[in-house]
């Protein structure tokens, strides 16, 4: 964001990338040569070669990102690097984002919209074209951390039961009252909506699959605003081809922009192309809170937002 842009280059001898495309880890190493820092997005996925291919001088990596599944916090650690995201300022824009993917893949904004754009509205009967009721429907949250607890206390306005699973219960009134689960297979009965809000790690990654879509109810739509890999594509793809799914609302993806062919022909799905924080308010406010760790970091100080403390 400009704002962004015009600060670092204010306080940093900062080298930018001005044709805003992800470089690739070479470029991105070449130019790392030399310098304290490194400023990157979740956009950039390097893998586990990069960060012991770092140069020495680099001492922090900031990521814009609440997301820091693209980089390994123990080879940071092993390295003494310093590794900062961007949590908090984003949490409303995200939650926003589950709600929309919640009430576009419910109501068929993606199919109604076709419709509209491509003159097949035809006349409509009192059985066709439906969608799906989500005023008191069941909604279950795969993790309940800030953006969880954002979309319970949205969801709650729409009348709907809440629950969640996390690997630990959170206090009532920040969990708007939903019901906890303390293992997911038991949540799913309960959800007729399931949204995906946690974080993409080793216990995280997959638990959306075959398995796991069997335990939920018929009809059931499920919501992604989180990571990819938290789901298994091939079985969400048979499950709502099959129509044991209703629906489902994604954001995010394996491999994106490189998504799976097979949900671009699905009608029943409402697909957004990684939204979830993208407004100039909530991009620009992730760009401050990247330099203010990189200012805290420099100053000598702990950055609000360090991933490799104790
Ligand atoms: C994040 O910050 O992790 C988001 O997914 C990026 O939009």
């Amino acid at each position: 964001m400009p704002d962004v842009e015009q600060r670092l280059q204010r306080d940093y001898e900062a080298v930018l990338n001005k044709s805003d495309t992800p470089p690739t880890m070479a470029e991105c190493l070449k130019e790392a040569v030399g310098k304290d820092a490194i400023l990157i997005t979740s956009f950039e996925k390097f893998g586990p070669d990069f960060i012991p291919a770092l140069p020495p001088s680099v001492r922090i990596i900031a990521t814009h990102s609440v997301g820091y599944d693209h980089l390994s916090v123990p080879q940071a650690k092993a390295r003494g690097l310093a590794l900062t995201n961007t949590p908090d300022v984003l949490t409303d824009a995200t939650a926003d984002i589950s709600m929309l993917l919640l009430l576009g893949a419910a109501r068929g904004a993606s199919w109604g919209d076709r419709m509209v754009r491509e003159n097949r509205w035809g006349t409509p009967t009192l059985v066709s074209p439906l969608g799906f009721d989500v005023s008191g429907k069941r909604l279950g949250i795969l993790g309940l951390g800030r953006i969880g607890q954002a979309v319970a206390r949205r969801a709650k306005g729409f009348g709907m039961e809440l629950h969640y699973h996390s690997r630990n219960p959170v206090a009532g009134d920040l969990a708007s009252g939903a019901r906890y689960h303390a293992s997911f297979e038991e949540m799913l009965p309960f959800c007729d909506f399931l949204s995906i809000n946690s974080a993409s790690t080793p216990e995280t990654r997959g638990i959306i699959n075959a398995r796991t879509i069997a335990l939920l109810p018929p009809n059931a739509i499920i919501i992604n605003a989180a990571r990819g890999d938290i789901v298994d594509d091939e079985a969400l793809i048979a499950a709502l081809k099959s129509g044991r799914l209703a629906a489902a609302g994604l954001d995010v993806f394996k491999g994106e922009p490189d998504i799976h062919p097979g949900y671009r022909s699905l009608e029943n799905v409402f697909l957004l192309p990684h939204l979830g924080s993208a407004t100039p308010g909530t991009r620009s406010a992730m760009g401050h809170r990247a330099l203010d760790n990189l200012d805290a970091f420099f100053r000598g100080e702990r950055p609000k937002d360090l991933l490799t403390g104790d």
